[in-house]
C-alpha cells in the first residue's frame, strides 16, 4: 500500500489534468443536442480505462445513451467489486448565475475547500467522484496491488432516471455478477467528519396540466366568473400538505417503515449545526414536517416538492390575462418500504379527485426509483469503515440521504449483492446548481481511500 500512496503523490497533477479534460465535455443527458458529446465522453472514459490497464473495455449501446464497461479479472476465486458511476451531468441553467463557464473548469479556493476546488458542471456529481475509481484502479494495478477482481459499469443516463440501464442489467446478469457494488456518488458530512451513505430515497415524479377555458381570456371581462387554472392549481398544490407539513394524499404513509426511537436518537447524534445550515442557505428558518428534526426530515421522512410551476403571462410588465393553462412538475421522495409506482398512482387519483369541475386535468408520470437502505453490520460496511479510519484517522458515521440513485435498488434485486456508498462530496458543493464544485482534497482523499476498501474487503471476504 505504501507504493500505491507514493504513486498517487507522483501522479497527482496528471490525475487532476485528466479530470479537467473530462469535465470539458458537456455530457448533458437530458438534452438531445449533446448526443455527440455523450459518445465523446464515453470514448474518453473507455480510453482511460484501457490506459489504466482494464480488459474487455467496451462501449455498450442500449436504447438510450451508451454504457462503458471494463474489467480486470485476476482470479475467479477472489471476490469481485463492481464499480458503478455516471458520466452524464445535469443541464447548466440558469447559466447566468455561474461565475465561470460550466464546461471550462477553474480551480478556486473556498471557505470549505481551502486547498482549492474545481468548478465545473459534473465536478462532484459524478464525473469527479467516478473518475477517482479509475485512478485508484490505475494506482493499484500499476503497483501490483489489485487484491481482487474489478468490473466497471459507468452509465450516461443516471440524471434522467437510468431507464435503459435496468433492462440492460437484467439481460446481462452474468456480465455484472459481483460480490459487492461500490459507488461514489453521494456526500459526506464534512472534510473532517467522514461518513458512509447508508440509505437513499426513492422518487416518484409527475407533471400536471390544468386546462380552464379554451383560450386566454381578458381577466376583467371573465375574471371571477371562469375558473383560473393557475389559481386552482395553486390551491390544489397547497392542499397536498397540511399545517403540520404532513402529506394529505390518502394512503401515502401506509407503507412507511417506522424508524425506531433508538435509531432516531443515533441519527441525531451526527454532527449538525442548525445555525450554520441556515446561514449557509441564507434562510431565517427551516421548514418541514412537525415532530422531526432537519436530519430526520432529509433522511427518513418522505417529502413532496413542486419543482416547477408555470403558465400565464411571465414577460415584461403587466398583461391582464386569465390563462387557459397551468402546469407543475411535482416530485415525492420516498422512504422504505414505499413503492414508487404505488405512490404515483395514489397521487394521480387523489389529484384528479380534488380538481374542480371548472378545469380539466392531465397527470403524466415520469421516471421513478425505489428507496434503499444498506446494512451497517456486513463486511462491506466494515471494510469501508476501516478504509476511512486509515485515511481520515477517524471512524466514519453512517448517514442516510435524501437524494436518489435509481439503479441501486435494482442492483440488489438483480445481482443479489450489497451496495456500499462511499461518497466524498459535500452537500455544499452545489450539485445540480450553478457553480458546482469538488474539493481537490476530496478528489485525492477518495483516490487514496478506495484501494484500502479493496484490500480490507478482500481480506474480510476470505
Ligand atoms: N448523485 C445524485 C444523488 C445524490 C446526491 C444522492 C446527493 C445523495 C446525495 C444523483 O446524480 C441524482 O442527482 N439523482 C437524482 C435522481 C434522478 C432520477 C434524476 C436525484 O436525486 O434527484
Ligand atoms: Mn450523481
Ligand atoms: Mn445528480
Amino acid at each position: 500500500m505504501n507504493q500505491v500512496s507514493t504513486y498517487l503523490e507522483q501522479h497527482k497533477d496528471r490525475f487532476l489534468a485528466e479530470l479537467i479534460e473530462l469535465l470539458k465535455i458537456p455530457s448533458i443527458s437530458a438534452d438531445p443536442a449533446y448526443q455527440d458529446d455523450m459518445v465523446k465522453t464515453a470514448e474518453f472514459i473507455k480510453d482511460k480505462l484501457i490506459k489504466a490497464g482494464a480488459d474487455n473495455v467496451e462501449i455498450c449501446s442500449t436504447n438510450g445513451l451508451p454504457i462503458v464497461y471494463g474489467d480486470k479479472l485476476v482470479d475467479p476465486s477472489l471476490p469481485t467489486v463492481l464499480v458503478y458511476g455516471h458520466y452524464d451531468v445535469q443541464p447548466v441553467d440558469p447559466v447566468e448565475l455561474w461565475d465561470s463557464s460550466p464546461f471550462e473548469p477553474v480551480i478556486k479556493k473556498t471557505k470549505l475547500h481551502p486547498d482549492g476546488a474545481i468548478f465545473a458542471r459534473g465536478a462532484c456529481d459524478d464525473k469527479g467522484q467516478m473518475y477517482m475509481h479509475v485512478k485508484a484502479f490505475e494506482a493499484m494495478l500499476s503497483n501490483d496491488a489489485l487484491p481482487c477482481n474489478v468490473k466497471f459499469l459507468l452509465e450516461g443516463e443516471e440524471e434522467i432516471g437510468s431507464v435503459n440501464l435496468g433492462p440492460f442489467l437484467k439481460e446481462n446478469k452474468e456480465k455484472f455478477s459481483c460480490d459487492v457494488i461500490l459507488i461514489s456518488d453521494t456526500s459526506m458530512i464534512a472534510n473532517d467528519v467522514p461518513s458512509i451513505t447508508t440509505g437513499l430515497k426513492g422518487l416518484s415524479y409527475l407533471e400536471v396540466e390544468l386546462t380552464g377555458p379554451n383560450r386566454d381570456l381578458h381577466s376583467g371581462t371573465y375574471g371571477g366568473a371562469v375558473g383560473n387554472p393557475i389559481n386552482i392549481l395553486c390551491n390544489m398544490i397547497a392542499s397536498l400538505q397540511d399545517e403540520n407539513g404532513t402529506i394529505t394524499i390518502p394512503g401515502f404513509y401506509d407503507d412507511v417503515l417506522i424508524v425506531s426511537d433508538a435509531e432516531r436518537e443515533a441519527m441525531n447524534k451526527a454532527p449538525f449545526n442548525l445555525d450554520e445550515y441556515k446561514t449557509h442557505l441564507d434562510v431565517n428558518d427551516v421548514h418541514g414536517e412537525k415532530g422531526y428534526t432537519t436530519l430526520e426530515r432529509t433522511a427518513i421522512r418522505p417529502t413532496l416538492d413542486v419543482n416547477g410551476l408555470w403558465g400565464g403571462y411571465i414577460g415584461e410588465g403587466a398583461k391582464t390575462v386569465l390563462p387557459s393553462k397551468a402546469y407543475a412538475k411535482i416530485s415525492m421522495r420516498l422512504v422504505p418500504n414505499q413503492d414508487s409506482e404505488t405512490i404515483t398512482r395514489l397521487f394521480q387519483s387523489h389529484f384528479e379527485s380534488i380538481a374542480p369541475q371548472s378545469v380539466k386535468i392531465k397527470v403524466t408520470p415520469h421516471h421513478g426509483g425505489e428507496p434503499v437502505v444498506t446494512p451497517t453490520d456486513g463486511i462491506e460496511y466494515q471494510a469501508a469503515e476501516m478504509a476511512y479510519e486509515k485515511t481520515f484517522g477517524k471512524k466514519p458515521i453512517p448517514q442516510r440521504m435524501g437524494g436518489s440513485i435509481p439503479i441501486v435498488a435494482l442492483f440488489e434485486e438483480v445481482l443479489k449483492a450489497k451496495t456500499i456508498m462511499m461518497g466524498f462530496g459535500l452537500d455544499s458543493d452545489a450539485i445540480h446548481s450553478p457553480n458546482e464544485h469538488y474539493g481537490l482534497f476530496n478528489y485525492y482523499k477518495g483516490i487514496e481511500t478506495i484501494p484500502y476498501f479493496y484490500q480490507y474487503y478482500t481480506k474480510l471476504k476470505k
